[in-house]
């Protein structure tokens, strides 16, 4: 396997395991910050190995390829949450230094951990139950109101793995695979379909010695179950929740013992007759995350960086926002003509905006994909919204002006 040229300096090398574009972005901070980025990659196209030079490609899932992988790194962390528990553990056993540890990032690989360890620590988290029937299924929406929340405990993605059921009929074929091998193994998750006022985000970095930093919390809009627009910081957001929520989410990064950048999705619920904001825990994303775009531009320091510093046990950068507004876009394949290239939109968007910052990752347009997203900080919310939406819109070629 390739091994990555080290930079005279003693810096370290770090292994990220898949190509995606979360791997892409770290490279950036990484050029800056002097270190040397190695990618597994899932093939010499994947977006991380076009710009990483050591990119072997493999499997992840396979023992020995990822040994081999993480014999010149000094530490590996994690482009997804797909790497099996016990090629991790046997990584452990063998002394390398992984980011989140195994320990911490079963609960953002199985939802039904998740909920569980939650639910003990007191974290506030919408109905749920475990059902491998379905009269158990039944039983669960008869109690919390139909429609109900299926989830797949474990693989899901950009809301796949996500179903309304309005009966167990809505999930019989999810019930016939309970119990073989795959994600739904344990069973299904059920949650109630949380009537919430808007979903938020918290995001955290917590390094292995326990520094940790918030960033401020953000607003996430979702379009069928894909993250599209982010809106940071969350606008009209009460103090209080702002500060409840950031406390949950430390706490979480804390007791998990996380490593790296850790997401908490949240849903913001209406407030009650008591006047108290109030929010419930949807899921846990331990790597840079999507809600947390937006800090490339927008924050001192941006969520790349910040993961590299965490996972090397390095102090963390100040994680405060640098403008009033950052408004991320997500731009997603799909209404671009595939022989289209997306590189004749910049004239475009570029001479329309100098203030738009554009991030392309280097990957095939496909329907729903995430291809990009554009960062706009303005002093007005409204300004930045309509920016970083015109030129998103303009690279998917929804707009033609
Ligand atoms: N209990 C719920 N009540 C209402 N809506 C929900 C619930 N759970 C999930 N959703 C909606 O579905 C979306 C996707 O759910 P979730 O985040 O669990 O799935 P995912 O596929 O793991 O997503 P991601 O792309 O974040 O990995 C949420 O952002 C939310 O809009
Ligand atoms: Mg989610």
């Amino acid at each position: 396997m390739s091994k990555p040229k080290r930079a005279p300096g003693g810096f370290p090398v770090v292994g990220v395991v898949g190509g995606g574009q979360l791997a892409r972005m770290m490279q950036g901070p990484a050029v800056e910050l002097g270190l040397q980025l190695s990618v597994l990659a899932e093939s010499d196209m994947a977006a991380a190995a076009l710009v990483v030079p050591s990119s072997p490609v493999g499997e992840h899932t396979d023992l020995g390829t990822v040994r081999a992988f993480a014999e010149h790194c000094d530490v590996v962390t994690f482009d997804h949450e797909h790497v099996p528990p016990e090629v991790l553990e046997a990584l452990e056993a063998d002394g390398i230094a992984i980011h989140p540890t195994r320990a911490a990032l079963r609960f953002a690989q199985d939802k039904l951990a998740m909920r569980e360890r939650l639910t003990a620590l007191g974290i506030a988290c919408p109905r749920w139950a475990r059902a491998t029937t379905a009269a158990e299924v039944t039983a669960f929406g008869d109690e919390v109101g139909w429609p109900i929340i299926a989830k797949t405990p474990r693989g899901g993605y950009d809301g796949k793995g996500v179903a309304v059921a309005s009966s167990a009929d809505d999930v019989a074929d999810w019930l016939t695979r309970v119990g073989e091998p795959g994600p739904l193994a344990d069973g299904l998750l059920l949650e109630e379909k949380v009537d919430f006022v808007r979903e938020l985000a918290v995001l955290i970095a917590r390094s292995p010695s326990g520094q940790a930093a918030a960033w401020p919390v953000v607003e996430t809009v979702q379009t069928d179950g894909i993250c599209t627009e982010v809106l940071a910081p969350a606008p009209t957001l009460e103090p209080d929740l702002a500060s409840v929520a950031t406390e949950a989410g430390l706490r979480i990064a804390g007791e998990l013992g996380v490593t790296g950048v850790l997401a908490v999705e949240m849903f913001e619920l209406p407030r009650g007759v008591d006047g108290r904001a109030a929010y419930v825990v949807n899921e846990l994303a331990m790597r840079p995350h999507n809600s947390g775009h937006w800090t490339m531009d927008g924050a001192v320091t941006g969520q790349f960086e910040q993961h590299l510093r965490a996972v090397l046990d390095l102090p963390l950068g100040d994680p405060r926002a640098r403008a009033p507004w950052t408004v991320m876009a997500n731009v997603l394949g799909g209404d671009r003509p595939e022989h289209e290239e997306l590189y004749s939109a910049y004239r475009h968007i570029m001479a329309r905006d100098p203030g738009a910052k554009v991030h392309v990752y280097g990957k095939g347009v496909r329907p729903g994909r995430k291809i990009g997203h554009v960062n706009v900080s303005s002093g007005d919310l409204l300004d930045a919204r309509e920016r970083a939406g015109h030129a998103a819109d303009y690279l998917r070629g929804v707009i033609t002006e």
